[in-house]
């Protein structure tokens, strides 16, 4: 077989697998034989730049940056659906469509209205061409660079019939699952929660890069084909021809022909969708034959010929008992209603966050209001609205209020923010209390012996003031504690021992410096190495190090001009915490890559650029910036971007990947690091 012929069977076959792992659930390969016909691939395809053909299965990894979206027409508008939360209007609805079809035979399709964000994909003789956000319905985004990162969406359809052209719609879905790692990863980083998976969805498929898109888990179903020639007659053959293609069509899919039948339908699944693993809002109701559906038309909004029904979020109306005001580690206040106890979706709510002054103003809340709660496709309860007809005469509105309800200094208000925050972070109890939790978190100190109940009845005894405080904890102290046994005191003492020798970059994401979660305070100390180059780094130079911005640099900066910061860092320094990142790598150097010109392209999965650019300086290769002759190989990462990768393959560059890389250097990028667990999130 001669190697373009090869290429184009390997892209086919991996086009397959993908197509049973994403769309089927049905893995026919091992990760590991996957891989290795990956790579394959990818050296076949570099060996051969004629072949290069954006849809390769290897160009799924998300390119470089783009510079934002071009905006495109759309060839159909792309309209909405009329919708209603209630049977009796989708049976109206039905009645409707009967009577002016003039028949009682007419089909609906049920299927299940995936709560994302619309997307319209255009095909030509196979291969996407075009991928565009809804935008508003005239006019979206292109984001075809994004929607290629999706592994269940077909780069080059399988089989045969399709059109020459045509579109498909769909809903962009972030599962669950990934929903909740996204999370999970975000909080750790400090960064804002999404509040639902609809959010998170269209907020990732509008990110510049690419390459960030493809590790956040994007899921698609596909539920509307448009164009001429299309295989069937009718909306439900046409989706199983989809389905035959390669789409990800849902299996909730089925042809309904009596009210009875759609009532039956909703109050099924109205109950099941908790069972799916992503978010759904709704059922759709849509006439099946297309004919149908061409004399039925549309009104100017939505077509005549579907209607939405939408799942009523599960509500409960309580009383407001009183809005308490919370303080967290950064001083920023947080209003929590407190609840007279109601079950809402099987859980007792109690509380349920007001978030901040200007959503307490706009749902108008007075003290003793009855409030709605909801819990929608929202992790935490919500309160959406007021029962007006509930309110007590006289009632006051609640007040935000302007001291610190736990040390009283007056708030402030950065201009545009929506916070008001504590400024007296050295001396206001709840902060210091939040900071030294998360020092002794597991992800941070892993101080084990030591939670908030712990750390209250330290702080209220005077014995810990700060987190450096806790080094001079010892067995006297602890054990005159209430409800402090001598195991428990020994289990904390050996904590803080083992401390010692948390690694560096744990140290400082310990810290509690704003802004710097757990992955920047990791290229932080990996770029520059120790406590004394962090503490006098520059905003100038902090910029320069891999995904530091202005914002994060400027924050260090204040951090560390605090002379309480770096009188804190020195005690613990003197308390023998590791203050420095290690020197093997540095010492391991080697003359393995001497007299190479290597040039570093892409993002890495086990070191960051910086990194590697001392790797290749400590191992005598020469890292330079960019393609040439004299350039050896190239060592490219997730994203290397088709541009690169079409000059390294007209100057016959070799490329090289990081696993190979690694292997060069006899490094073993799978041996278990101490973030190891922190890098498997990613
Ligand atoms: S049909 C002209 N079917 O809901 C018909 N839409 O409120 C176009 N959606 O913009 C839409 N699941 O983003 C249709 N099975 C489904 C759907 C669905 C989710 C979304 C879609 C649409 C919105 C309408």
């Amino acid at each position: 077989m001669s190697p373009l012929e090869e290429i184009k069977r390997l892209r086919n076959e991996i086009n397959a697998h993908n197509h049973n792992y994403y769309v089927l659930n049905n893995p026919t390969v091992s990760d590991r034989d996957f891989d290795a016909m990956m790579r394959e691939l990818q050296q076949l395809e570099a060996e051969h730049p004629e072949a290069f053909d954006p849809l390769s299965p290897t160009q799924r990894v998300g390119s470089d940056l783009t510079k934002g979206f071009t905006q495109v027409r759309h060839v159909y508008p792309m309209l909405s659906l009329g919708n209603t939360y209630s049977v009796g209007e989708v049976d109206e609805f039905i009645g409707r469509v009967q009577s002016a079809l003039g028949q009682k035979d007419v089909t609906i399709v049920g299927e299940m209205k995936y709560d994302g964000t619309s997307i319209s994909l255009i095909y030509e003789h196979g291969r996407l061409v075009r991928a565009v956000t809804r935008g508003d319905g005239e006019k979206g985004d292109d984001v075809t660079e994004n929607v290629k990162t999706i592994r269940s969406i077909p780069l080059q359809l399988q089989g045969s019939g399709y059109p020459d052209m045509f579109e498909i719609r769909g809903e962009i879905v972030m599962p669950w699952e990934a929903f909740d790692r996204l999370n999970r990863e975000r909080e750790i980083n400090d960064e804002p929660l999404f509040a639902n998976p609809r959010n998170a969805a269209s907020g990732t498929i509008k990110m510049l890069n690419p390459a960030e898109v493809a590790h956040r888990g994007l899921d698609a179903y596909f539920y509307y084909l448009l164009g001429e020639n299309l295989p069937a007659d009718n909306h439900y053959d046409n989706l199983q021809a989809a389905r035959r293609w390669g789409f990800k069509v849902s299996d909730i899919m089925t042809r309904l022909h009596s009210i009875e039948e759609v009532d039956n339908f909703i109050s099924f699944w109205d109950t099941e969708r908790k069972r799916l693993p992503v978010a759904t809002d709704g059922l759709v109701f849509k006439v099946n034959s297309l004919r149908q559906q061409l004399n039925l038309g549309y009104t100017a909004k939505s077509p005549r010929w579907a209607i939405a029904f939408k799942f009523q979020a599960e509500r409960a109306l309580t009383r407001l008992r009183f809005v308490s005001f919370e303080v967290g580690r950064t001083g920023v206040i947080t209003p929590v209603a407190n609840l007279e106890p109601v079950l809402l979706s099987g859980t007792i709510v109690k509380r349920a966050s007001l978030h901040n002054a200007d959503i307490i103003r706009s749902l108008d809340i007075h003290n003793d209001d009855m409030l709605y709660v909801e819990k929608g496709g929202e992790i935490i309860p919500k309160i959406t609205g007021v029962e007006l007809s509930e309110r007590r005469h006289g009632s006051a509105e609640v007040q935000f209020v302007h001291d610190c309800p736990a040390c009283g200094t007056p708030l402030v208000r950065e201009p545009g923010e929506a916070a008001w925050v504590c400024p007296n972070k050295y001396h206001c109890p709840p902060q210091i209390a939040g900071r030294i939790e998360h020092f002794v978190a597991r992800r941070a100190m892993n101080i084990d012996g030591i939670g908030e109940e712990t750390v209250g009845q330290l702080m209220a005894m005077g014995l810990v003031k700060d987190i450096a405080d806790l080094y001079e904890l010892n067995y006297t102290v602890l054990t005159s504690l209430d409800r402090f046994a001598e195991k428990s005191a020994q289990r904390l003492l050996a904590g803080l021992e083992a401390s010692r020798a948390v690694p560096f970059e744990r140290v400082v994401f310990a810290l509690s410096i704003p802004f710097v979660g757990e992955i920047v305070a990791r290229r932080l100390a990996r770029s520059l190495r120790n406590i004394d180059a962090l503490m006098g780094a520059t905003v100038e130079q902090l910029v320069t190090i891999d995904e530091i911005g202005d914002k994060i640099a400027e924050s260090v900066v204040a951090f560390f001009a605090e002379p309480v910061n770096r009188e804190l860092v020195e005690r613990l320094r003197g308390y023998g915490l590791t203050m420095s990142m290690p020197e093997e790598e540095k010492e391991a150097g080697s003359d393995l890559l001497a007299g190479m010109t290597i040039v570093i392209s892409g993002t890495f999965a086990h070191h960051s650029r910086d990194e590697y650019k001392a790797i290749i300086e400590a191992n005598g290769g020469k890292n330079a910036g960019s393609i040439s002759k004299k350039t050896t190989f190239i060592l490219a990462g997730e994203n290397m971007g088709p541009a690169k990768l079409e000059k390294a393959q007209s100057l016959g560059v070799r490329i090289v990947d990081e696993t190979e890389f690694l292997k060069m250097l006899d490094d073993t990028p799978s041996a278990p690091t101490p973030e190891g667990e922190a890098l498997t999130l990613f």
